[in-house]
């Protein structure tokens, strides 16, 4: 086929045809089915050059708005269920009894304090609930593990995290590695989780609100469970109360990863009793 003769089809045909000189097998894999899907939607939507050059200026002002701690193409891709959906592809093969793995979301900060069993990570007030997550971490068999490693990060009854607030709160408050007992027992001290809007400031935000939808996640703790030999763990513990459950923004909800914050008998905490489930690596 000749340039001057190309159509639609024969034009993806030739650009696919192309990047099979690609050397690396999974990137040439990749790459021609990126270009076949991505033409084919445009073909599907017939789309415009108007529109074709709107979703150029969207995709600049994302990279324009990412800085170190500013994300804004996760949080694109976020808010599009694509970082579920790679979680899902990527997690899909676990045995039914391991506990489910969720997003990462764009707030884990590494190298939180070591805390100690039942210590608190609170480490600025601003009201809220007094909270523990306590549990076992367990392995398919029920048999608890020992020194397992939680790494644990949530956001403060003002709904939002340490690292969005590096002018108000402490680095390191609601953020804590806890690790098991021999009895494969843990104890999380922190505040109820509220539920919190993701950085809508952005083209992502603006995108949101033109497709008629909200930025509000449902209330969580992020815990990342780890322990030799066994599989880590990226999930969160949600609180079925919260009113988002449905209609999370970023699609992170699943059902086996609800928790209840009850009036416990611990000292005027709520307990939420939550074991996880580690796949043998
Ligand atoms: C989070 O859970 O921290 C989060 C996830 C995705 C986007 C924004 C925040
Ligand atoms: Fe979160």
């Amino acid at each position: 086929m000749t340039i001057e003769s190309m159509t639609e089809d024969g034009l993806t045909a030739e650009v696919v045809n192309r990047l099979g000189a690609t050397p690396d097998p999974r990137l040439r894999e990749i790459m021609q089915a990126a270009v076949r899907h991505l033409h084919e939607f445009a073909k599907e939507v017939r789309l415009t050059n108007e529109e074709w050059w709107a979703g150029i200026q969207f995709l600049t002002a994302t990279g324009q708005m990412c800085d170190e701690v500013r994300q804004e193409f996760i949080l694109l891709s976020d808010t599009l269920g694509f970082s579920s959906l790679i979680d899902i592809i990527n997690h899909s093969h676990v045995e039914d009894m391991v506990t489910e793995n969720t997003i990462l979301g764009p707030f884990y900060v590494p190298n939180s304090p070591e805390r100690a069993f039942g210590e608190s990570m609170v480490e600025y007030q601003c009201g809220g609930e007094p909270s523990i997550v306590r549990g076992r971490v367990l392995d398919t068999d029920g048999n608890p593990i020992a020194g397992a490693v939680l790494d644990v990060w949530q956001n403060a009854a003002n709904m939002f995290y340490a690292v969005q607030q590096p002018d108000v709160q402490p680095a390191t408050n609601l953020r804590g590695v806890y690790r098991t007992d021999a009895a494969g027992r843990f104890d999380i001290r922190g505040v109820r989780p509220t539920d919190y809007p993701v950085p809508a400031d952005g083209p992502v935000g603006a995108l949101l609100h033109t497709t008629g939808r909200h930025e509000w996640r449902a209330a969580h703790v992020h815990i990342k469970v780890s322990a030799d030999g066994y599989v880590p763990l990226n999930t969160h513990v949600f609180d079925r109360t919260s009113k988002y459950m449905d209609s999370d923004t970023v699609f992170g909800v699943k059902e086996s990863l609800f928790g209840d914050f009850a009036p416990g008998i611990v000292d005027g905490y709520l307990v939420c009793d939550f074991d996880f489930v580690l796949a043998r690596a």
